[in-house]
């Protein structure tokens, strides 16, 4: 009893550093779910910054963004919205138990919003613990490919939305032949995808031809980024 009493009381005594940590951090007008609760510490990062040559850093030019606001412009760094829907299917994909291949799919409306999002995965009520996850087994049942959902019929099927037809779907690998009935039956009219890996494949061949036939349009993502990074400590 007194030894999980003891473990109580570290565990609230350790929440309540965090949290004396977490206002430190975020007084100073910080955007995160903390700013704004606690005494106007400074800012954490704030107070390390060191002394920079950086133009951006320098008093007279913050003087000057704050007695101007004009000289305030957009952020032109974001992301265009192929890399943010692709960003979003590649996001989806670390949700995956497989161990060899992780795929994410995110199917997007006209008016640019995501209608639904999928990786692959086994199907609902079967255990990831119980059916195989191998590429190669004794017969076909021992191994992943007769049970596995792919991330396109994943976002399908979670779609929310009643309709998907003039939708785009971004997949991070070019659909299988299985895929292409069922995004070409959905009504999509868009494929972008990231890697095409299995181009020489006869389901990729398939897949190909069942497109071109039903005039669903092909894309290569491209993009000037190497990749996208989430810093959840860069947040604060
Ligand atoms: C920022 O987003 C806009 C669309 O809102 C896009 O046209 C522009 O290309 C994006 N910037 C970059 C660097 O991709």
């Amino acid at each position: 009893m007194r030894a999980i009493c003891a473990a109580a009381a570290g565990a609230v005594a350790a929440a309540l550093v965090l949290r004396r940590m977490l206002r430190a951090r975020c007084a100073e007008g910080c955007a995160c779910a903390h700013a704004g609760r606690g005494p106007t510490t400074p800012h954490k990062r704030a107070a390390v910054r060191v002394p920079s040559t950086d133009e951006d850093a320098t008093p007279a030019r913050a003087d000057r963004l704050h007695s101007d606001p004009t000289a305030v412009t957009k952020r032109t760094s974001n992301l265009s919205w192929d890399e943010y829907f692709m960003a979003v299917a590649f996001l989806s994909a670390q949700r995956s138990k497989d161990p060899n291949r992780q795929v994410g799919a995110c199917v997007v409306n006209s008016d640019k919003k995501i209608v639904g999002i999928g990786y692959n995965g086994f199907p609902w009520g079967c255990s990831d613990d119980v059916l195989p996850w191998a590429k190669h087994g004794e017969t076909v049942l021992d191994t992943k490919y007769p049970y596995v959902c792919h991330a396109e019929l994943n976002a399908i099927m979670n779609a929310n939305s009643k309709t998907l037809k003039g939708c785009t779907i971004f997949v991070t690998l070019h659909p299988c032949n299985e895929c292409a009935k069922i995004i070409i039956q959905a009504r999509i009219s868009r494929v972008i995808f990231f890697s095409d890996m299995y181009h020489d494949t006869t389901s990729t061949l398939a897949s190909k031809r069942m497109f071109g036939l039903a005039g669903v349009e092909v894309v290569r993502f491209s993009s000037q980024r190497s990749g996208v990074t989430l810093d959840f400590a860069g947040m604060c």
